[in-house]
């Protein structure tokens, strides 16, 4: 994980520690994100249940880090399609790279938005906890969703080229992920390959959502336009700001 400010780590930490004990009520099914956001998230929920102030939680962990957040504090996690889930979530809380005006999203900067966006669209409430650095907009407005911040794309290995092809004819200038501290491309938690996208014209994310999953070999991207959030955002004075 990148090296964060302190400030930065106390509006991270605010957000998620709000919306947990906002939202979360005994007995629910919670659908847990990935990403140094989401992670006090997790903390926060594996607080409560150690203090007994939490009972009959049982979560379904969107990657690998949240799944070992997880085992850390000792919240019980199941498969999605397990017994115990039966594919239904009460709430989904998640991070966020960057919010626009109409709480449309961009996810993915860890490499976690096919599961995510399963857990997402298969929840009965969704919160995104963002510090206010994540919001982002045009003056008069409109989203600038796409032209800042790359949005991922997943993609199946074999597809590579064509993708990237096809993501070119859209517009967009596209980048393989690469690893850190490891030679060549990042290889997500299904095998597949990322390729980060920008576009230099502003984009409609909903349309693009759906236009990129269209291309043979996407398995998914990284805007996320279908279930509408509830924003928990940390502000640097230390207020937090809900935005439905
Ligand atoms: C993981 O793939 C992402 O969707 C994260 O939720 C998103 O990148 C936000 O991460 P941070 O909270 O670490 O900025």
């Amino acid at each position: 994980m990148e090296q964060q400010s302190d400030k930065v780590l106390q509006m991270k930490k605010a957000a998620g520690k709000t919306a947990v004990d906002n939202l979360v009520k005994n007995g629910m099914k919670l659908g847990l994100g990935t990403g140094s956001t989401a992670i006090h998230a997790i903390r926060r929920v594996g607080e409560l249940l150690a203090q007994g102030m939490l009972r009959d939680i049982s979560a379904f962990a969107t990657s690998f880090q949240a799944e070992i957040e997880c085992e850390k504090t000792g919240i019980p996690y199941y498969p999605l399609s397990s017994r115990e889930l039966s594919g239904c979530l009460d709430l989904t809380i998640d991070g966020a790279d960057e919010v626009d005006p109409q709480n449309f999203l961009i996810k993915g900067g860890g490499g976690a938005m096919l599961i995510e966006k399963i857990t997402a669209y298969n929840s009965g409430l969704y919160a995104i906890i963002v510090d206010e650095s994540k919001i982002v907009g045009c003056t008069d407005g409109s989203s600038s969703l796409g032209t800042g911040f790359p949005v991922p794309v997943e993609v199946v290995p074999v597809a590579r080229i064509t993708v990237t092809k096809a993501l070119i004819d859209l517009g967009a200038t596209v980048t393989l992920r690469e690893g850190i501290r490891k030679a060549g491309p990042v290889i997500t938690e299904h095998g597949n390959l990322i390729l980060d996208i920008r576009f230099t014209f502003p984009v409609d994310p909903a349309k693009m959502e759906h236009e990129i999953n269209h291309i043979p070999g996407v398995v998914e991207n990284g805007f996320f336009t279908r279930k509408h959030p509830v924003i928990y955002v940390a502000h640097s004075d230390g207020t937090i700001e809900i935005r439905q």
